[in-house]
C-alpha cells in the first residue's frame, strides 16, 4: 500500500493521465541511444564492475567481477580422491538442468531412442523459463517472417550474435509454436483459434506468443508433464559440480553433488547437455533479480574448467521493469506485455520520458537515467520511475488487465495496490545473462560431446536479447541439443573417465598466482553476505 506522501505524488500521474495516454512519444535516434548507454548501462561501467581473466579458454577477456571469481575459484572437488571407476549412472545423454531447454533436450534426445538421465540441483521447473512472463515469438502471421523477426533480433542484440545461431533461432520459430501447442500449451486465442499476438520491445511486427502473463510456467507445465509421461529418469536436489571427460578429451559424464546429504555421485554418459540457465542470482553490480533461486552461472564454470570457450559474458539484461516497491516484491518481474498493451512510464513530474518499447538495454538506460537527474519518484529504500498501468483499461477496455495480465494484477494486489487504478513503480531488475558457453549450429562446444542450451549458451543473442526470444531460445535450441546429442551417441565409444583436466586447471590457478578459498560452481546464492569457502566437509 503507498503511504500519503505517494498517493500525493500519484495525484500528478493522474491529472496528466488522459494526455499522456494520447501521446504517441518519439523513437530515440541511433546516436541517443548510443550516447545513453554508454553513459547509463551497467555494462559500461568497464573500470570498476569487470576484470579481465587471467587462466582458461578465455584469457584476457573481461568479465564481471562476481564472474571473474567464480571462473577462478577452487573446484569443489579440489583435493578429493574420486573414484571414477564405478559409475552410480550411466545413461547415453545426461541433461545437466531441468527447466525449459534441459527438459526440451531431455524429450528430443529421448524421441531419437537414447537413454537419458536428467540431474537437476533443485527440482524439474526450477527455473527461469517457470519465471517467464509477456511470451514467446515467432514469425508465423501474414504480415511477418524469419527474415522480419531475425532483422528485429540480430539488430537489437547490436549485430553482435552468430548470424547462424538467430537464423536457426527465427527459422525454427513457427515449428516450435506448433510443438508446444500440439504438447498441450494453452496459448492465448480469440474465439476463432487464431493466435493473439503482440508487439514486445524491438519488434516490427506483432510476433509475442503467450499465455496471459504467465506463459512460462504454461510451457513448464507441458515440458515437465511430458518428460513424465516418457518416464525419462530425473535426478533432483542433485548438481553437477564438473564435468567428467575421457582419455580422449571428450566430454563423458559429471560428478554430482547431492544438495541434502552432500553424498558425491558420478555419471558417465556418451554425450553431456549443459542446460542450467542464467545468472541473476550473482546479483552483479548489487543489482535485484528477476531469476529464480538457482540461477548462479554454474553452467559457465562447469564449462569453462573442461575446456570450452565463453563468448558475450561481459553483457548483461536489466530488465527495465523490475518491482521497485513493495520492498517484499523487489526485482520481481514486471512483464513488458504492461508496456505492450499500453502502459507508459511516467517521471515524477508526470512527464512520459520515452516510448515505452524501445529495447531493453536502451529502455533500462534511460530509466536509470532519468532517475540520475532527479526525475526519479521515492521508493522509501531507493527510487523508481511510475509505470502507469491504468493506461492499460483506458485504451484496451475495462477489463483488460485482468484478462491479459492476472498475475501482475494479483501480485501488487497482495500489497494493496490495485493495478488498475493506481501506477507502479518500477527501476531495473538482473533479468538475463545475454552471453554464455560457445556453440555451434549444432550445440556444440569445442569439447567434444559437450553440448549447451538455453541461457547457459552464448551466441544467439548478441549484447541485447529481445523479449521473448529467451522463451524461443530454451526450446528451439533444447531441442536442438537434444536432437544432435541424441544421435551423436549412438556412435560415441566412451574412453577411460578422467579428471586430469580439474587438476590441470587448479595448477594453472596456481602458476597464475591466483591464491583464493572461493569455491565453484556457487550452486546456490548466499544472503548472509558470507562467500562459500573451500571446506572438506561440506563436499564429503
Ligand atoms: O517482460 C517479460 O515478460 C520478459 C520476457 C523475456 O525476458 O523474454
Amino acid at each position: 500500500m503507498y503511504d500519503e506522501k505517494t498517493l500525493e505524488l500519484i495525484k500528478i500521474v493522474e491529472a496528466k493521465r488522459e494526455y499522456n495516454t494520447a501521446l504517441e512519444p518519439r523513437r530515440m535516434t541511433a546516436e541517443e541511444k548510443e550516447e545513453v548507454l554508454k553513459q547509463y548501462h551497467p555494462d559500461h561501467k568497464r573500470d570498476t564492475e569487470f576484470r579481465t581473466l587471467t587462466v582458461g579458454p578465455n584469457a584476457g577477456g573481461l568479465v564481471p567481477n562476481e564472474l571473474c571469481d567464480m571462473l577462478e575459484a577452487n573446484s569443489r572437488i579440489y583435493g578429493q580422491d574420486i573414484d571414477l571407476s564405478n559409475p552410480d549412472y550411466d545413461c547415453d545423454v545426461l541433461v545437466i538442468g531441468a527447466g525449459g531447454a534441459g527438459t526440451s533436450a531431455a524429450i528430443e534426445a529421448n524421441e531419437k531412442g537414447a537413454n537419458v538421465l536428467i540431474v537437476t540441483k533443485l527440482r524439474m521447473g526450477d527455473a527461469n523459463t517457470m519465471m517467464a512472463e509477456g511470451g514467446i515469438q515467432a514469425a508465423d502471421k501474414e504480415n511477418d517472417s524469419p527474415a522480419i523477426h531475425y532483422v528485429d533480433a540480430f539488430g537489437g542484440g547490436h549485430f553482435a550474435a552468430k548470424p547462424e545461431l538467430v537464423a536457426k533461432l527465427v527459422n525454427k520459430a513457427p515449428e516450435a509454436i506448433k510443438w508446444l501447442s500440439d504438447l498441450g500449451v494453452e496459448f492465448d486465442k480469440t474465439e476463432d483459434g487464431t493466435m493473439v499476438t503482440t508487439h514486445g520491445g524491438g519488434t516490427s511486427r506483432k510476433r509475442m506468443h503467450a499465455a496471459k502473463d504467465y506463459s512460462g510456467a504454461e510451457i513448464m507445465r507441458t515440458l515437465r508433464d511430458e518428460v513424465l509421461n516418457r518416464n525419462i529418469p530425473v535426478v533432483d536436489f542433485t548438481a553437477a559440480i564438473e564435468i567428467i571427460k575421457d582419455d580422449k578429451g571428450h566430454a563423458a559424464g559429471a560428478v554430482l553433488l547431492n544438495m541434502e546429504t552432500k553424498e558425491i555421485l558420478i555419471a558417465k554418459a556418451k554425450c553431456v547437455i549443459i542446460a542450467t540457465g542464467g545468472a541473476g542470482r550473482m546479483h552483479y553490480q548489487g543489482f535485484p533479480t528477476s531469476n529464480h533461486y538457482g540461477a548462479t552461472a554454474d553452467g559457465l564454470v562447469l564449462a569453462y574448467r573442461a575446456g570450452a570457450k565463453l563468448r558475450d559474458v561481459d553483457t548483461l539484461q536489466y530488465h527495465p521493469t523490475g518491482a521497485a516497491f513493495p520492498e517484499q516484491i523487489l526485482g520481481a518481474l514486471v512483464t513488458e506485455k504492461v508496456r505492450s498493451l499500453g502502459a507508459k512510464l511516467v517521471n515524477i513530474d508526470g512527464e512520459v520520458f520515452m516510448n515505452p518499447l524501445e529495447t531493453r538495454d536502451v529502455t533500462a538506460s534511460t530509466v536509470i537515467r532519468e532517475c540520475a537527474k532527479g526525475k526519479g519518484v521515492p521508493t522509501g529504500d531507493g527510487v523508481g520511475i511510475w509505470l502507469d498501468t491504468p493506461m492499460i483499461e483506458i485504451k484496451g477496455g475495462e477489463g483488460t488487465i485482468e484478462k491479459r495480465i492476472p498475475a501482475m494484477l494479483r501480485m501488487f494486489g497482495k500489497y494493496g495496490i490495485d493495478i488498475r487504478k493506481q501506477p507502479i513503480l518500477i527501476y531495473p531488475t538482473l533479468h538475463y545473462q545475454n552471453g554464455g558457453v560457445e556453440v555451434d549450429t549444432e550445440s556444440q562446444t569445442c569439447v567434444e560431446n559437450l553440448y549447451v542450451a538455453g541461457e547457459a549458451e552464448g551466441g544467439v543473442h548478441g549484447r541485447n536479447r529481445l523479449m521473448g526470444n529467451s522463451l524461443l531460445d530454451v526450446i528451439v535450441f533444447g531441442r536442438n541439443a537434444g536432437q544432435f546429442a541424441g544421435d551423436k551417441c549412438k556412435s560415441v565409444e566412451v574412453g577411460k573417465l578422467t579428471l586430469d583436466h580439474v587438476d590441470a586447471f587448479q595448477k594453472e590457478l596456481a602458476d597464475a598466482g591466483i591464491k583464493t578459498d572461493l569455491v565453484s560452481p556457487k550452486l546456490l546464492p548466499n544472503y548472509t553476505k558470507v562467500e562459500p569457502k573451500l571446506d572438506k566437509s561440506e563436499i564429503q
